[in-house]
């Protein structure tokens, strides 16, 4: 009888409406606030994790290549997590595969967290319910106890490894008129993680208690948005936190920005199809990448607009899915 152990699954990567930026405990990665999220249909990954006894050491593979770098030690070290988990001293072999449109520059390490946890989860059997699974995967990345869920997400900061988790927030089916379109500004991979960004940010902005005393606010006025189906709403809420969390990098010592000036072209063209009653609302992360929230039915208004500015292949639309996490047999 073998006594490998292996899972597979699939999760899928989420954007951030309310931003996680700071953290209170830099090792468990608990948040200084919560944040809100959408789960995107499009970009994906699956990962495939086999325990054997007679490996003798752990594994990472991908999109086909061995990594040895940074991340595959920070993947090792999470690996420990599981192991003590799943009371087993099994080193495992991952092979995981991003599926994001190849050149947009979108891997994200919340829906890498997400599979790699819910995979472990059935090669161990370690029957973790989604709260188990989204504080597992919040360990491997913040934004990635985001990705258990679909739709719309909040992660509840919580204060100590217990408490921190996200869960889902119902919108009756809304998230389906909606998408999100991004527009690539550039697909390399950035120069200040999230990571080093946000904690340099924490400890020397002078505008990071702004931050903080607003950031419940933004929260409940999502909460609200949502529960309204109320879209502009939801948008001039979120178009200012994402702002307000740019502005506290550049209030920081020294400052710094994500932002470059096609990312500021981009919020323009926003602007001028919201003047022209086509609303959408733009958000960027730990680089220059601009994501707009829109209604469905104004997509395709709003991707013309941009197509008089960047090429075909820097803009990619995409749908909220319900679900985040499919295992895979
Ligand atoms: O989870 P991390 O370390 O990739 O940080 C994510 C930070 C932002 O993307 C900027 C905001 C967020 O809430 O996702």
């Amino acid at each position: 009888m073998s006594l490998k152990q292996h899972g597979k699954a699939r999760a899928h990567t989420n954007i951030a409406l309310i931003k996680y930026w700071g953290k209170a405990d830099e090792s468990l990665i608990i948040p200084m606030n919560n944040s809100i999220s959408v789960t995107l249909d499009k970009f994906y990954t699956e990962t495939e994790v086999t325990f054997n006894p007679e490996y003798k050491q752990d594994r990472l593979v991908l999109n086909g290549q061995e990594v040895t770098d940074d991340e595959a030690t920070k993947i090792y070290r999470f690996m420990d997590l599981v192991r003590e988990r799943g009371n087993t001293s099994m080193y495992a072999h991952i092979e995981s595969v991003n599926f994001v449109p190849t050149a947009a520059g979108l891997a994200s390490s919340a829906s890498a967290y997400a599979a790699l946890s819910a995979a472990c989860n059935v090669a161990l059997n370690l029957n973790l319910s989604d709260t188990a699974l989204s504080r597992l995967a919040r360990r491997g990345s913040g934004s990635a106890c985001r990705s258990i869920f679909g739709g719309f997400s909040e992660w509840n900061k919580g204060y100590d490894d217990e408490t921190s988790y996200a869960h889902s927030i119902d919108a009756n089916g809304w998230e389906n008129d909606l998408s999100m379109i991004f527009v690539v500004i550039n697909n390399k991979s950035k120069k200040i993680s999230s990571r080093s960004g946000m904690s340099h940010t924490r400890q020397t902005s002078r505008f990071y208690q702004y931050w903080l005393d607003h950031v419940d606010d933004d929260i409940s006025d999502v909460k609200d948005a949502i529960h309204n189906k109320n879209f502009n709403k939801l948008g001039e809420v979120i178009e200012e936190n994402g702002l307000r969390m740019h502005a506290t990098n550049l209030g920081s010592q020294p400052p710094f920005t994500y932002l470059v000036p096609e990312s500021y072209q981009a919020m323009e063209i926003v602007h001028q199809c919201r003047e022209a009653g086509f609303p959408g609302y733009f958000t960027m992360d730990a680089g220059p990448n601009v994501k707009i929230l829109t209604e469905k039915k104004n997509q395709d208004y709003i991707i013309n607009a941009l197509l008089k500015t960047f090429r075909e292949d820097q803009i990619i639309a995409s749908d909220i899915t319900q679900t985040s996490i499919e295992i895979i047999k």
